[in-house]
């Protein structure tokens, strides 16, 4: 029974007591500290709905503002309103995720908390999912109409722009906002859907389409992007990075996995540090090579460390002083090991007749690998 009653100014939502309204649409928020913007929020979207039956469903990932209290606050004299409060996680994507399988209605819309979304779009997107005209609805900000007056700095709307227009590449949709988070669809479609979507960083919607590929119809809203309503944004550098991986996932991910291809890249960017060390030291001949080389070798290995650390392995990154001297030593002792490979390898093949830069090749991706499996085993196995 669908007939709670919200006190006196969100006003009547068309049923009285008893009156039973059948559940169409969830309304998925996911939030991450945004305690002032929900009240006004549920009234916009009670305002927009009318008669229909809708529910919202709050995914919070912990927030420390307290939403998630206030959420439950709202939900009290309101049961349209629903509340995930999740520990130890994080994500928009993935909180939209859960957001959608824990309803029951046919239609769920994902929205953002802050006002940057317009609820009064909603009816028109569920009228035409509903009515089968497409199979996704979409607000854009990038079609005729739309506007991205909401987005904080220019800087912001450059990189909004190129983002979008390296999605539109992977996914090949003539989309002009396939970065939007503001959408609506058949909830079922959505949960079937969902093992094969990543569920990292923002781009949900983007995940979707491309995990359909292409058999989805899609019909764009246009959406004049507002103005944050309280608190800031948490599309941070962390997220923008997260996008950037996620592409590359999609397109290489297969060949060279994700990981491997950081782990090697550090190790590229190792190279270069060590030629720096050396090149400031053994020139002058204040030290013999051997010394200039061993130190540069520590410090490569060092710099090594603290970079996969912090970006190859950030989601299990090593913490505390102990914990990092530890895996610090097991990394050098690996990477001694791979060397060793390397090396070995190497002379073997060159004294069989490979070229020399052919073997020294060679030597390298097997010491790499080396190190690769060695450490994400050692040093940052769980
Ligand atoms: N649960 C949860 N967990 N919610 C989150 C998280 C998270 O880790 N990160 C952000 N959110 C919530 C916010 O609280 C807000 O309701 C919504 O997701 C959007 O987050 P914003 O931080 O306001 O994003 P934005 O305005 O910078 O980004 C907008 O534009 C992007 C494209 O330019 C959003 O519309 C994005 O969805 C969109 O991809
Ligand atoms: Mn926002």
């Amino acid at each position: 029974r669908r007939s709670g009653r919200r006190s006196g100014h969100r006003g009547n939502r068309g049923c009285g007591a008893g009156a039973a309204v059948t559940l169409q649409l969830a309304i998925i928020l996911p939030t991450l500290n945004e305690r002032e913007n929900l009240a006004p929020l549920i009234d916009r979207i009670s305002a927009a709905m009318g008669d229909t039956g809708w529910e919202a469903i709050i995914v919070d990932d912990n927030s420390e503002d307290g939403t998630a209290d206030e959420a439950r606050v709202l939900a009290r004299s309101d049961p349209r309103i629903r509340v995930i409060q999740r520990i130890g996680r994080r994500g928009l994507a993935s909180a939209a995720i859960e957001g959608i399988c824990a309803t029951a209605a046919p239609y769920a819309a994902i929205m953002d908390a802050d006002h940057q979304h317009d609820p009064a779009l909603l009816p028109r997107m569920l009228t035409c999912v509903a009515g089968g005209d497409s199979d996704v609805a979409i607000a854009s900000r990038y079609v005729e109409g739309g506007s991205t007056a909401g987005l904080s700095s220019a800087r912001r709307e450059q990189a909004s722009g190129l983002a979008n227009w390296m999605a539109r590449r992977i996914t090949g949709t003539e989309l002009t906002d396939p970065m939007s988070g503001y959408f609506l669809m058949e909830s079922a479609r959505f949960r079937a859907a969902a093992p094969s979507l990543s569920g990292i960083g923002f781009k949900i919607l983007l995940d979707v389409l491309a995990t359909s590929r292409g058999t989805l119809s899609v019909k764009e809203f246009p959406l004049e992007f507002g103005r944050r309503k309280a608190g800031e944004s948490k599309l941070d550098r962390a997220v923008a990075f997260e996008f950037l991986v996620g592409l590359y996932e999609r397109f290489f991910g297969k060949i060279i996995p994700t990981r491997f291809a950081m782990f090697g890249t550090v190790g590229a960017l190792g190279v270069l540090v060590h030629m720096a060390v050396l090149a400031s030291l053994f020139p002058g001949m204040t030290a013999t090579f051997w010394k200039a080389q061993t130190l540069a070798v520590l410090v490569a290995m060092s710099f090594n460390f603290w970079l996969n650390n912090w970006l190859t392995y950030h989601d299990q990154r090593l913490r505390g002083l102990l914990a990092v001297l530890a895996g610090w030593a097991g990394f050098c002792l690996t990477c001694a090991v791979g060397a060793f490979a390397n090396v070995a390898v190497a002379t073997l093949l060159e004294s069989r007749g490979l070229h020399w830069v052919l073997a020294a090749l060679t030597g390298i991706v097997i010491g790499a690998v080396w190190n690769y499996a060695l450490s994400s085993r050692f040093v940052w196995g769980r």
